[in-house]
């Protein structure tokens, strides 16, 4: 069985391509394995252990299952702990990874009965490639072509009966006839500080450093809600500690060792602010078409709307408008500027006589 780290844009966030492939073998070492060890999303959670349950006591392999939400929030952990608990093998791959009907063929026909297979970002997967997985997730078949013009003749192979766990980070791209497919669908969302608290500590003890409990409110506090944030901004804070400090994560530590990452006291990093910054100055707080804004800041607008989006919608610094991004009266408190007397209004997301003329949404 490969797996792989689950690859996406957030852990290209804040590391250079050199400490992303060190640090892929540990973040996979601070995973959890079984639900139990699992803390935070009680509600996908409890609907996880009923699923499990009933399927293992019917001896019957999971319904197909699709995970959405952000980057980093742990749908590549849960998809590995529920083929753990279910006992079967896990087989990791992604959409863009899956080019061929063929690459998927031979990717199903090697699995074996109960087998978890986890596509990543499946809302890329292509068409034809679609088309031969609603067969497969149905029927356990696929129909293969054999030979060409009139001679052409189609073979149908019969699969292993098998879960398919897919994970998207934008539910909406994903086709009707693919969703349908799914036997549940389930939302994953930022963690709550407790629940960061909880897994900046449990890492710590998987990595035996020392930490306080304030020093692990000081980095949960900067995660965004994320664990695999929580757990590559841990490892630095670490060697920070290490050269710098006693060895030991104290709050003092690991402000000074965000600080100079660059990360501030929301978890805010260069990015985020460039792209708060962009509305407020060059956009006079918006509303602005994500694409206009990636222009403008050279950052590619899946990245945008990807991995820093949501948190910024989350802390109520941004909002989507059908004519575009716009910039709440807070991200302008953030930032250290006064947001202007009608930002109120605009910033609730309230048409202002002005606003008719808004460009791309
Ligand atoms: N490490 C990363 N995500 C985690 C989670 N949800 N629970 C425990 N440890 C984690």
């Amino acid at each position: 069985m490969s797996t792989n780290s689950g690859g996406d844009a957030a852990d290209q966030r804040m590391v250079s391509p050199k400490s992303r492939a060190e640090d892929a073998p540990l973040e996979r070492s601070l995973r959890p394995r079984r639900l139990g060890e699992y803390i935070g999303q009680d509600r996908v959670k409890g609907s996880l252990e009923i699923f499990i349950q009933a399927a293992l006591a019917r001896q019957e392999p999971l319904d197909h299952l699709l995970l959405y939400g952000p980057p980093g929030l742990g749908k590549t952990t849960l998809a590995a702990i529920v083929a753990a608990e279910m006992g079967a093998g896990f087989r990791v791959t992604s959409g863009p990874a899956i080019e061929r009907p063929g690459d998927l063929v031979s990717i199903l026909t090697n699995l074996k009965k109960g087998d978890v297979l986890f596509i990543d970002e499946i809302h890329r997967l292509n068409r034809v490639v679609e088309e031969v997985l609603y067969s497969a997730m149905e029927d356990f078949a696929v129909d293969i072509v054999l030979g060409k013009g009139p001679a052409a003749r189609t073979m149908r192979i019969n699969l292993p009966r098998f879960t398919l766990v897919g994970a998207t980070t934008r539910l909406a791209l994903l086709t009707g006839p693919l969703r349908d497919r799914f036997g549940s669908v389930l939302r994953l969302d930022f963690y709550e500080l407790p629940a960061m608290v909880d897994i900046v500590t449990r890492s710590a003890g998987v990595l035996a450093v020392p930490i306080s409990d304030e020093g692990a409110v000081a980095v949960a506090s900067r995660s965004r809600g994320t664990p695999r944030v929580a757990n590559r901004l841990l490892r630095r804070v670490r060697d920070f500690a290490e050269v710098r400090g006693e060895g030991s994560i104290t709050p003092d530590i690991a402000v000074r060792a965000l600080a100079m990452l660059d990360v501030d006291g929301l978890g805010l990093d260069d990015v985020d602010r460039r792209i708060l910054n962009a509305i407020i100055v060059k956009f006079s707080g918006g509303p602005v078409g994500v694409d206009t804004l990636a222009a403008a800041i050279s950052e590619e607008t899946d990245t945008i709307m990807d991995v820093y989006e949501p948190y910024l919608i989350q802390l109520g610094f941004l909002q989507r408008t059908p004519r575009g991004r716009v910039a709440t009266a807070n991200a302008y408190r953030h930032l250290g500027m006064t947001p202007p007397a009608t930002s109120e209004g605009s910033a609730a997301g309230q048409p202002s006589l002005f606003d008719e003329f808004g460009v791309d949404g």
